[in-house]
């Protein structure tokens, strides 16, 4: 019998595969398809201090094995989500969720992890300092050591629970990012963040995103995130959630050997919404398959 528990941030879970966010809303719509407890747990959907439409449609090109997106954080407001998610949250997932926070300023993130940290459903909270699509926030904080830094370390300061702070693959040196963040005091590193990218519709001349670029994810993305978290892993000692284009349980020991202690999935689940339910299942014939016995000892272990 294999394990495949691990420990993430001081919290057991089951197995490390956690749906990303902007992937599975705030859960309820795939309770319809499975039972989510199943799950390691799931990020929700980047959670703003108001509420957001989000950008102007089209938001979404597909493309080769993979797809851009420009959603632009449509969500209804950390109050919202409060009073209105996380109150119906525990009719359909009994375990600790991870909270996905993102902002246009440095007070925006205090205002909205400080409440979200006060929730008991709340195990980790996912500051999200790469999103792409939104001008003036998101990645404007994840691509340089110092505002990365800087929002890691007020974050910090009010939180309750474990800090996990998202990274953008659109920079140089993620490996310096990773370490301001850590030495700012977070308690884990998630990354890739989709790719900065854009399709363009020959017929018409134009982007085909109303927002011109958007983010690239999809199982195209594997390799530059395997890359990104292998550089990561070498940098800090932090654990780090592993993700971008996974969508085999193959690929999960693939970024666990990276260095990766948990796996997100995300644009797999818009193409199956089983995807997360079948990786899980294959997991344990994967490990046997490799004759590993127990996940964790796998972290790390491609360097
Ligand atoms: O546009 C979006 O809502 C995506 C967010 C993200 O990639 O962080």
């Amino acid at each position: 019998m294999v394990n495949t528990k691990i420990n993430l941030c001081g919290i057991t879970i089951d197995n490390p595969i956690i749906p990303a966010s902007g992937c599975f809303g705030y859960g309820k719509e795939f309770s319809e398809f499975y039972d989510i407890n199943m799950l390691g747990t799931f990020s929700f959907k980047g959670t703003t201090k108001e509420p957001r439409f989000g950008n102007p449609t089209p938001r979404i090109a597909e493309t080769p094995s993979g797809m851009i997106n420009s959603v632009g954080l449509q969500n209804p407001g950390v109050d919202t989500v409060i009073s209105r998610e996380l109150k119906e949250m525990p009719k359909y997932f009994n375990k600790k969720v991870m909270a996905n926070i993102s902002g246009f300023s440095q007070e925006e993130y205090v205002y909205c992890v400080e409440r979200i940290s006060r929730e008991d459903q709340v195990g980790w909270v996912e500051v999200n300092i790469s999103c792409p699509n939104v001008h003036g926030g998101g990645m404007s904080f994840g691509v340089n050591p110092d505002s990365a830094y800087e929002i890691t370390k007020a974050v910090k300061e009010i939180s309750l629970k474990p800090v996990i702070i998202k990274l953008s693959p659109n920079v140089t040196d993620i490996a310096a990012i990773a370490k301001a963040c850590e030495s700012a005091g977070a308690d884990g590193i998630s990354l890739i963040n989709t790719v900065l990218s854009m399709r363009i519709d020959i017929a018409k001349r134009k982007p085909v995103l109303a927002n011109t670029f958007g983010g690239l994810s999809g199982s195209c993305v594997l390799p530059i995130a395997l890359r990104m978290v292998y550089q990561v892993y070498n940098a800090v000692k932090i654990p780090i959630i592993g993700m971008g284009g996974v969508t085999t349980a193959k690929d999960v020991i693939e970024m666990m050997m990276a260095g990766a202690t948990a796996v997100q999935v995300g644009a797999a689940n818009l193409v199956n919404p089983y995807a997360c339910k079948e990786i899980i299942e294959e997991l344990p014939i994967i490990m046997e398959k490799y004759k590993i016995n127990s996940l964790e000892e796998i972290i790390g272990g491609a360097h």
